[in-house]
């Protein structure tokens, strides 16, 4: 982390879990053994239909509220799809956008990445960017080219000024649910040719202002040691931030950094 130049950013994605009940509950036992000072940034993003519950329940907590998918028109007939504007209008602040499970399941390519980007920013919000290789592009060597390619793809067309505004998550896939860490070692080396990628692009102080986070198994184990590597500068985490005592324990873990 490097506090100087940049936001630590702890955000939960909650994928698809917790009902609005569930969430009102969870924000209770959080208020119970969250202290009030805090200096990184806390998001939790949530299914859509939670999104007022959550802004509601976690206001009190100055716990961010983020959005885990959007669509990139601003409105029209797209029958069941949510657009950016309708996500600002109810509080929203950071949305996720490309995590691997959407490219996966649900189509997403670069393309509609880099779409998605934009009308996130055009409605005023940031985008937390969702990269990350496979077991198989790790292991045949080309994990940083592919990353730098997505990451080029998902800011083709961002101005210099927005990138204040966004979040590039490092989400190596076969990291992500199955209890497998990428080392603070190989977490930090891939963080930092995304900055020498956002440098390539944008120039030196552009990059260093830049958030990048690491996602994938984060847990409180091993949290301190990820976010030592100085161009992480925080966590996007699933499991462990289903359950508000870890997800604390890593708030904590980015706090004392
Ligand atoms: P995980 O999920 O922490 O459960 O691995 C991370 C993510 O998918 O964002």
């Amino acid at each position: 982390m490097n506090r100087r130049y940049r936001k630590t950013i702890i955000a939960g994605n909650w994928k698809m879990n917790l009902t609005a009940t569930e969430t009102k509950k969870f924000a209770e036992e959080l208020k119970k053994i969250m202290p009030r000072a805090k200096w990184c940034e806390t998001v939790i993003c949530v299914p859509a239909c939670n999104i007022t519950a959550a802004a509601k329940a976690f206001k009190d907590l100055r716990i961010s509220i983020g959005a885990e998918n959007v669509y990139f028109e601003p409105s029209g007939a797209f029958t069941g799809e949510i657009s950016a504007p309708m996500l600002a209008d109810l509080g929203v602040k950071y949305v996720i956008v490309g995590h691997s499970e959407r490219r996966q399941y649900f189509c997403e390519t670069d393309q509609t990445v880099n779409k998605k980007v934009h009308a996130v920013l055009n409605a005023g919000m940031n985008p937390i960017i969702c990269v990350g290789e496979s077991l198989e592009q790790r292991e045949t060597g080309v994990t940083d080219s592919w990353i730098a390619l997505q990451v080029k793809c998902a800011l083709s067309g961002v101005a210099a000024e927005r990138l204040r505004h966004c979040v590039i998550a490092y989400e190596p896939i076969w990291a992500i649910g199955t209890g497998k860490t990428a080392t603070a070692e190989q977490a930090g080396e891939v963080c930092s040719n995304i900055r020498a990628t956002i440098r390539g692009l944008y120039g030196a102080r552009v990059a260093r202002s830049v958030t990048i986070q690491y996602g994938g198994s984060m847990n409180p184990g091993n949290a301190a040691e990820l976010l030592a590597q100085p161009d992480i500068d925080g966590g996007l985490i699933g499991g462990a931030s289903l359950k508000p005592d870890q997800f604390l324990d890593i708030i904590n873990a980015a706090n004392q950094e």
